[in-house]
């Protein structure tokens, strides 16, 4: 069979959750011994919470509920939900997931945690960026979104360090999660296709 580089290009590559990485950090499956790691490493941390549509977890059991679903689900091809662990200490300290994929317009959004205890060391662009790059040169995305609490300033500096551009000013409403209503801001982050010469240029 012969493929034309446009089909190729034009076509998303849904293969579900494989494993990638970073410098610092393997992403890969979760599995029920991250249990404790996610439960202890955010889960259970209001302030991880903060500004996000889910409620801390009131046990390690109803994280292992989730968790569990999470393991389910990676038998669908179009679930990709990463567990970030550390290289150095194999610990799980973040999570990284995709939602709203939508095929015809090849677009989604992407989500991100990282432990409390490792704010503030480049851990959330450096995952981010090889998500972004993941999801836009492999899986053949055209367009990653993401939105943050526009209180959430921490999670806006690094989209913008990932290479996210600014879009607008949105009011999110979670009806699935005791009605929230969020003021958020939305990024995007478009594919850089490679052009017939051999230069990239944006879409
Ligand atoms: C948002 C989050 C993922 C950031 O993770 P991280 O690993 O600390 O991020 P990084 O270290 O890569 O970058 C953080 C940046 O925000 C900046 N920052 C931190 N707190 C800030 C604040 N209150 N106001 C403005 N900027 C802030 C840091 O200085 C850093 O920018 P710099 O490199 O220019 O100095 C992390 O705080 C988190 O998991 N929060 C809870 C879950 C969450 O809100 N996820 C995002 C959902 S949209």
């Amino acid at each position: 069979m012969v493929f034309l580089a446009e089909d190729v290009l034009n076509k998303l590559r849904l293969f579900g959750t494989v494993e990638i990485e970073t410098a610092r950090f393997t992403l890969r499956r979760f599995q029920m011994s991250d249990a404790g790691d996610i439960y202890a490493n955010w889960l259970s941390d209001e302030d991880s919470a903060k500004y996000n549509a889910w409620k801390v977890h009131s046990s390690i059991e109803v994280t292992k509920e989730y968790l569990s679903e999470w393991i389910n689900s990676y038998k669908n091809k179009d679930y990709l939900h990463w567990a970030v662990e550390d290289k150095a200490t194999k610990e799980v300290i973040g999570s990284v997931s995709v939602a709203n994929i939508k095929k015809k317009k090849r677009c989604c959004e992407v989500g991100y945690t990282i432990a409390k205890k490792l704010w503030n060391q480049g851990i959330a662009t450096e995952v981010l960026i090889r998500v972004l790059n993941y999801l836009t040169q492999e899986a053949g995305f055209e367009k990653v979104c993401a939105l943050h609490d526009i209180r959430n300033e921490a999670s806006g500096r690094v989209m913008e360090k990932a290479g996210m551009k600014f879009v607008k000013n949105k009011i999110q409403i979670f009806l699935n999660s005791n009605n929230i209503i969020m003021k958020c801001r939305l990024y995007e982050f478009k594919r850089n296709v490679p052009n017939l010469e051999g230069h990239t240029s944006l879409n």
